[in-house]
């Protein structure tokens, strides 16, 4: 299987619960205040169901689809928009990483390296758009 096949089966996994959206807010939380203030006055429920499709959009492109919608987080998340530092990104992926490791029980060190070459051209396309 490649690594897109395994992380997109993987995040079907982790999918099933919603647990794994909040427990990734709060690693993704709980890694720095700074992150924390960030999202003071977002509307939590609404944000997860986001990042549920922000993080499937990242699969797709990594298997080919168009990365129109990464392009689009992008700009929201530029110095003129959320203003979000590129050195933040890092936490987020070990957020993500940590909250896969706790949620798929399939999960294996191979499995976590799958998951870093998927995720990384989308993150660098987002945090690129800075
Ligand atoms: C590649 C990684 C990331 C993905 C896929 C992602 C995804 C998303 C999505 C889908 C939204 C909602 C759509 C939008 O407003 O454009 C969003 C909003 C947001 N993201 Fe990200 N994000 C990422 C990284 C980050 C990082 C590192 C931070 C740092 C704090 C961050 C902070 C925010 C904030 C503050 C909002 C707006 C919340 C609000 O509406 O109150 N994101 N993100």
């Amino acid at each position: 299987m490649t690594p897109t096949d395994l992380v997109f089966q993987s995040y079907g996994r982790c999918c099933r619960k919603d647990e794994f959206f909040v427990d990734f807010y709060d690693f993704f939380m709980a890694s720095s205040e700074a992150i924390r203030n960030r999202f003071v006055d977002t509307d939590m429920p609404a944000q997860r169901h986001l990042l549920r499709n922000g993080v499937m959009q990242i699969i797709l492109v990594a298997r080919g689809m168009s990365d129109r919608k990464l392009r689009d987080l992008g700009h929201s998340h530029n110095r003129s928009n959320y203003n979000i530092q590129p050195e933040w990104y890092g936490l987020w992926e070990e957020s993500l990483l940590k909250t896969v490791q706790v949620h798929d029980p399939e999960y294996t060190p191979e499995l976590r390296a799958a998951w870093r070459e998927v995720l990384k051209p989308g993150i660098d396309l987002i945090r690129g758009a800075y």
